[in-house]
């Protein structure tokens, strides 16, 4: 079963996407978010209201634990200013992902873990990383910049060590 966010769903694509997500039995949970309500009420159904879409911050709690995301926000070519059209249809859908992508990140960092250990690092094992080379000096740990499976090397160390 998936949970999806639909953004936009007062329009014409965001209604169709709506009423397609409403529908189907994979999907157990749709929260749409916009700036004005839907007027609908459905069991499977949230809404959540945001006016502006230049900073998405404030949605980050809502957008943890989602699936995936259908953005349906736009506007048309030659409905307003080149500067606010591409406000709305490159800005807004960035600023969006930007918050949308660390949530979900988040949400596989487990899976993510295991298949590419080399791309994420523990807080901890860094935190450990950065002491015992701020204490040894770089040198001795064998360079200044530390990628992730250096780190991981400099906590095997020192874990050996005390
Ligand atoms: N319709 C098509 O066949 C089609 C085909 C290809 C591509 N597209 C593209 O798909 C996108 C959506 O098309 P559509 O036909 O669904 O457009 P639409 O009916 O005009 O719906 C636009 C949606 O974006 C929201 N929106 C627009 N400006 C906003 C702003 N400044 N702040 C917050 N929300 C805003 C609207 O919210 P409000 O209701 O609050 O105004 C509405 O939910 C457009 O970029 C369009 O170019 C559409």
């Amino acid at each position: 079963m998936k949970r999806l966010v639909i953004v936009g769903a007062t329009g014409m694509v965001g209604g169709h996407a709506l009423r397609y997500a409403l529908e189907h039995p994979s999907v157990d949970r749709v929260i749409s978010i916009g700036r004005k309500n839907l007027g609908i009420s459905h069991p499977k159904l949230k809404e959540v209201l945001h006016s502006n879409f230049a900073d998405c911050s404030a949605l980050a709690a809502v957008l943890s634990g989602q699936d995936t995301a259908v953005f349906c926000l736009g506007t048309y070519t030659g409905a307003m200013p080149d500067a606010e059209f591409r406000k709305i249809t490159v800005d807004y859908t960035i600023e969006f992902a930007r918050v949308l992508h660390y949530r979900l990140l988040r949400a596989i960092y487990p899976v993510f873990r295991l298949l590419f250990p080399n791309f994420v690092i523990r807080s901890d094992d860094l935190a450990r990383a950065m002491i015992d080379v701020t204490v040894r000096g770089t040198q001795e740990r064998g360079g200044v910049i530390f990628e992730n499976r250096d780190i991981r090397t400099i906590v095997k160390l020192q874990a050996g060590v005390s």
